[in-house]
């Protein structure tokens, strides 16, 4: 049989795995001396590193078995896995922002929004009742209210510095983000023994760390 695989998002979210993983007596050294390589054994483990869309598609399609990724692209995915654990790290929030000072609900026509996440925006306006108009972008979302693209944004904000920093502010806080430990559904049948002894160290590692 593989080594479990456990796909971690790439970027933000890698060091606060490593050092979970490190917590949980995992010898890292793979992972932190990476170089280019994408699939780092650690232990008896398969690390795999990816964007956040892409860890939910490679676990819900069972290609990984477990994956770190933010709240944030589970929500907007809709991909079918199981949330197993909440890791505590990587917090921020959705929120609908806009220039600063403007009134967003302001008038009656049609709102202009742009996101890196669609989804979460369609259902924020469809809970208000709201006909918006959603633009997607794939990066620097503050941008598109600074170029008159669009009335307001729907994205994360960490630290809030992006937002204030170029004359924007939180108009609304949707929900709150962090990172999940996520896992396929037939592996946790198939593997369940396995999984439920890496579910528990992670758990043990996780409030450790806190
Ligand atoms: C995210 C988000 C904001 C920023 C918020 O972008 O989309 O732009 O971080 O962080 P802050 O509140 O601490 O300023 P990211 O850095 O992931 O880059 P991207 O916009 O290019 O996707």
């Amino acid at each position: 049989m593989r080594p479990l695989r456990i796909a971690v998002t790439k970027g933000r979210l890698e060091s606060r795995a490593t050092s979970l993983f490190r917590t949980m007596g995992l010898d890292c050294t793979n992972l932190v001396k990476k170089g280019r390589r994408l699939i780092l054994p650690v232990d008896e483990y398969e690390v795999v590193l990816a964007k956040s869309a892409d860890v939910m598609t490679y676990v819900e399609h069972g290609a990984c078995d477990m994956g770190i990724v933010g709240k944030d692209t589970i929500v907007e995915s809709g991909a079918q896995v199981y949330e197993m654990i909440d890791l505590g790290f990587g917090k921020c929030y959705f929120a609908l922002a806009g220039k600063k000072g403007l009134d967003f609900y302001d008038g009656h026509s049609e709102k202009i929004v742009a996101t890196k996440y669609p989804n979460v925006a369609r259902r924020f306006f469809e809970d208000k009742g709201m006909d918006i108009n959603i633009i997607k972008i794939e990066g620097s979302v503050e941008l598109a209210p600074l170029l008159g693209l669009a009335d307001g944004i729907v994205d994360i904000v960490e630290t809030g510095k992006t937002i204030k920093e170029n004359g924007l502010e939180v108009y609304e806080e949707i929900m709150p983000i962090s990172a999940r430990l996520v896992v396929n559904i037939a592996s946790m049948k198939l593997r369940k023994e396995e999984i439920e002894s890496f579910l528990s160290d992670a758990d043990l590692a996780k409030e450790i760390l806190e």
